[in-house]
């Protein structure tokens, strides 16, 4: 196996005690207890740990059991029996104090047990609405305190959606903040903790040859397509209230972010958020005529899910062209799409170089010699288009390929995944690779004009067959600008 080069920094979980709220639900059982069984199996999870799950369902230690083994099937039987050595359940009332004395008393019963020192992990797997009332009776109960020092923390880790509006995602955000302040406030998007997504900086930090001609004057455009196979998949009620725009604009902002700011002098939190921030600032929101031109689709068989309300105009489906008003950027459009339904799985991005402005080349039309691709997932890969001399007595171009696999070793594959990650760097008390309070804002302030442009009476819902790339409109978006997907 290659060894690394150069810099080099290792996560270091601090021993503590992960407490679960929300523990029987949808979001848990699907990603979150996978990811504990995941860092138990693989040996990731501090020496010192507990998993306390705290939920409404009355549970036996029997029906705990199952449960947790049936949630965590999927990290591998091991995995889940090394959470279950760890792991104890605990029924909740949220409302009620009398819960937050059982709570803090269980906690210190686990904390002597397992030789932790006061240092907890809230994870609020609930619907957000529970956030604000949740970290209050925490708080209340003394939980939330954190003696200067470092001997003693607690974070709270909470997941999007951060409200459904501009609105009602600052009063969530004051509302947690009344419990807690910025720097104990962990909000996940787990698309950050994808190691093809910190392979973008990586890649641009270590290689000049992208770095450098990353900007105005070397690239006409980017790509991103965010698709899936899977359409809502039972989760109708969810998404009836979401809509693809709500539910993975932060995803898509996270990947523009990456590709697009400029590269901090380190990784670690407070420069490389500086860097954010202004590539953020560096981005307009829509005008009333731009968000009116984001596409909204519907996969055709959508009306027909259980749960979806007849005549329903929820977006399953959006494209749309970002621009980035910077000296880097100026110039250069991120044209974006994401949507369910839309063929096989599939989140990458495309850089398309310029085309060649002189030389023998230069008068076809044979599209874009250089496009530089990073596969994201499933398939992770980079591949760089370029144009070489076709093999043989003439003098002919040809499109070639190179192709470069991230991880090409059985190890490699054993790297923990996007939630593994941020649950480590939440115990190490790293917010890198969480959302600023900033982030959630930008998401809300971008995608307002959009989400009012398209309540209008009248404003195009594109139906799409299911299993495609989305609808002709979304074609249509890149033909105006004389390109199309790739
Ligand atoms: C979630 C969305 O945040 O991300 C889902 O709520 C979506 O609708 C999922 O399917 C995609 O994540 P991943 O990691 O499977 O690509």
């Amino acid at each position: 196996m290659t060894a690394p080069v150069g810099f080099c920094s290792e996560t270091r979980p601090d021993s503590c005690g992960v407490v679960l709220f929300g523990a029987t639900g949808d979001l848990a059982a699907r990603r979150i207890i996978p990811a504990l069984a995941g860092l138990c199996g693989k040996g990731l999870a501090p020496r010192n740990f507990y998993a306390l799950f705290v939920g409404r369902t009355p549970l036996d230690r029997p029906a705990f059991e199952a449960r947790l083994a049936a949630a965590a099937a999927g990290a591998g039987g091991r995995c889940a029996r090394a959470l279950l050595a760890r792991a104890r359940y605990l029924r909740a009332d949220y409302d009620s104090p009398a819960f937050y004395r059982e709570l803090s008393a269980a906690l210190d019963a686990l904390d002597a047990e397992h030789g932790v020192e006061k240092k907890r992990l809230f994870y609020l797997a609930t619907p957000p609405s529970a956030f604000e009332p949740i970290a209050l009776r925490l708080k209340d109960a003394g939980l939330l305190s954190e003696p200067g020092g470092g001997a003693h923390w607690s974070r709270i880790i909470i997941e999007k959606p951060y409200g459904s509006s501009l609105e009602s995602a600052c009063a969530l955000d004051s509302g947690l903040k009344k419990a807690v302040p910025e720097s104990q406030i962990y909000r996940i998007d787990h698309f950050t903790g994808k190691e093809t997504v910190q392979n973008i900086l990586a890649l641009r930090a270590a290689n000049p040859l992208f770095e450098e001609t990353w900007n105005a004057r070397f690239l006409d455009h980017v790509q991103i397509t965010v698709f899936e196979e899977l359409g809502v998949e039972g989760r109708a009620s969810f998404f009836e209230r979401m809509g693809l725009a709500r539910d993975m604009m932060s995803h898509i902002l996270q990947l523009a972010a990456v590709t697009a700011m400029d590269l901090p002098e380190g990784f670690r939190d407070s420069q490389f958020k500086e860097q954010k921030r202004r590539f953020f600032a560096s981005v307009p929101k829509p005008g009333p005529g731009e968000a009116a031109g984001f596409v909204r689709g519907q996969y055709a068989g959508y009306a027909g899910e259980p749960g979806v309300a007849q005549g329903s105009t929820t977006e399953t489906f959006l494209a749309f062209r970002l621009l980035v008003e910077n000296d880097r950027w100026r110039g250069v459009p991120f044209y974006i799409r994401a949507g369910k339904k839309a063929g096989r799985k599939r989140t990458r991005i495309d850089l398309a170089y310029k085309k060649p402005s002189s030389g023998a080349f230069s008068g076809t039309d044979a599209g874009y010699s250089n496009v530089f691709t990073l596969n994201i997932q499933p398939r992770e890969d980079l591949s760089l288009s370029m144009v070489t001399k076709h093999p043989g007595p003439k003098q002919c171009f040809t499109p070639r390929a190179m192709n470069l696999a991230y991880r090409e070793h059985a190890e490699e594959a054993g790297a923990p995944d996007d939630y593994e990650r941020l649950l480590l760097e939440a115990m190490a008390g790293d917010q890198t690779l969480f959302l600023g309070d900033f982030e959630m804002k930008f998401l809300w302030d971008y995608l307002s004009p959009v989400l009012k442009a398209w309540e209008a009476p009248g404003a195009p819902l594109h139906l799409y067959p299911d299993g495609s790339a989305g609808p002709a409109a979304a074609d249509a978006l890149l033909e105006r600008d004389g390109r199309r997907w790739f």
